[in-house]
């Protein structure tokens, strides 16, 4: 494995990639919100456009094939953030590109694809995400599973891999309505025209003659087919979570070992709230550094305390996946109250560091934002 990725991976930093190629430049580091503009929009499907971004200013940035951007929208005056994984590769492209598609009723999924152009500009947090290659990435294949935009990852993923790692067998599952759904459907193929450690199976659940492709939803016999041997091999998934579901229940039907298998939500999940063991309803939540303070009740999350009192929170993905609405507990205990791992380190875990979306008080709290 490249030697700086590994670096870079096992001490959480990513491959810093400076995307100003301007001559001795002062690049700042991305730590908060910073502004790109769009330079760039391709249509990939009816439903789908990457959007090509530049920093506004000269800026280092690190990231790795899997992470995310926050992207901060105003919406009719009000700031709206969501999670869009990065699409683009690290050490190969020089932009950053997300793929966003367009979601029945969504907010800034429309948004986006209706209303920003290029040369529009919006904040973004810096990349982040734990759905990575692993530190100890070392297995001679991998197994990218994906469904509709649960592709946009796989693509980072994939071609960092194509670039790096010319031993490594790459199998790259894709389940889709129709080929016309199929995001990235030119480079795909010219990846697997390309490239013999490239295999690609596209799974359409209406029958296409345009390329060579499969027809229904993925199921045992399909899967066995497609994937012959799943020895020292690393999976990744990521899609709606029934198909994730479906997927962990093959590996697991063949014994796969699930600590090799990783995967990402792209759809907020309702946070299930088991009633506090405790009788108080309520208790005293502040944030000294804004000068706020109010009641909490013991049904609530934090985040919904600190929108209540209109504090600059952002929160991307409402259910402990992305990290951006991360704040300090101070004082006081909170209660993590999402079932995943999460993005949150052990040792900022022990810092007092909380997720505010899924956390809820467990005694009065002092927080900082
Ligand atoms: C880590 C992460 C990475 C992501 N990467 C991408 C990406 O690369 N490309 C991309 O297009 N999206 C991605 N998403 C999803 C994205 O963040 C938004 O949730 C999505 O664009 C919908 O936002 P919205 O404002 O349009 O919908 P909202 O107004 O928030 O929601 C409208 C309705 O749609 C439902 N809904 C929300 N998200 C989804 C979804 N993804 N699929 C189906 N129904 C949904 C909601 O429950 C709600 O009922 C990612 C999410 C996460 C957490
Ligand atoms: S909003 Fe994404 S982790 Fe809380």
């Amino acid at each position: 494995m490249n030697e700086a990725y590994a670096a870079a991976i096992s001490n959480g930093k990513g491959v810093k990639q400076e995307i100003d190629m301007t001559p001795s430049p002062q690049y700042d580091n991305w730590q908060d919100l910073e502004t790109l503009c769009c330079v760039e929009r391709r249509q990939e499907t009816d439903n789908a456009v990457t959007l090509v971004l530049k920093p506004t200013k000269s800026l280092a940035v690190s990231y790795l094939p899997g992470q995310f951007l926050v992207l901060n929208v105003p919406i009719n005056g009000q700031s709206h953030s969501r999670a869009y994984s990065l699409c683009s590769a690290p050490q190969i492209d020089h932009e950053l590109a997300v793929t966003v598609k367009r979601v029945d009723g969504g907010l800034v999924s429309n948004w986006l694809l209706d209303h920003f152009h290029v040369g529009d500009e919006l904040a973004a947090l810096p990349p982040a995400g734990a759905f990575v290659l692993p530190t100890d990435y070392s297995a001679k294949n991998i197994l990218l599973c994906s469904a509709g935009s649960g592709i946009t990852p796989m693509m980072s993923m994939a071609r960092w891999l194509i670039a790096h790692q010319p031993d490594v067998n790459i199998h790259f599952m894709h389940s889709a309505r129709h080929a016309d759904d199929l995001i990235f459907k030119d480079a795909l193929l010219a990846m697997t025209a390309q490239h013999a450690q490239f295999h690609f199976y596209p799974i359409f659940r209406n029958l296409t003659d345009a390329f060579t492709c499969y027809q229904g939803r993925i199921n045992p016999a399909l899967f066995d087919q497609l994937i012959t041997d799943l020895t020292d091999t690393q999976v990744f998934m990521c899609g709606p979570e029934d198909y994730m579901e479906t997927i962990e229940g093959f590996l697991r039907d063949r014994q796969f070992p699930m600590e090799f298998s990783h995967k990402e939500s792209f759809t907020p999940s309702a946070l299930t709230m088991s009633t506090p063991a405790d009788t108080q309803t309520s208790f005293a939540i502040s944030v000294p550094q804004f000068g706020a303070d109010t009641e909490i009740a013991a049904h609530q999350t934090i985040l919904d305390a600190l929108e209540s009192m209109q504090l600059p929170i952002i929160a991307a993905c409402r259910s402990g996946i992305c990290g951006s609405c991360k704040c300090k507990v101070t004082k006081g205990q909170a209660e993590n109250i999402s079932d995943m791992p999460g993005p949150l380190t052990e040792e900022e875990q022990q810092e007092g560091f909380i997720l505010a979306c899924s956390s809820r008080a467990n005694s009065d709290l002092e927080l900082e934002i």
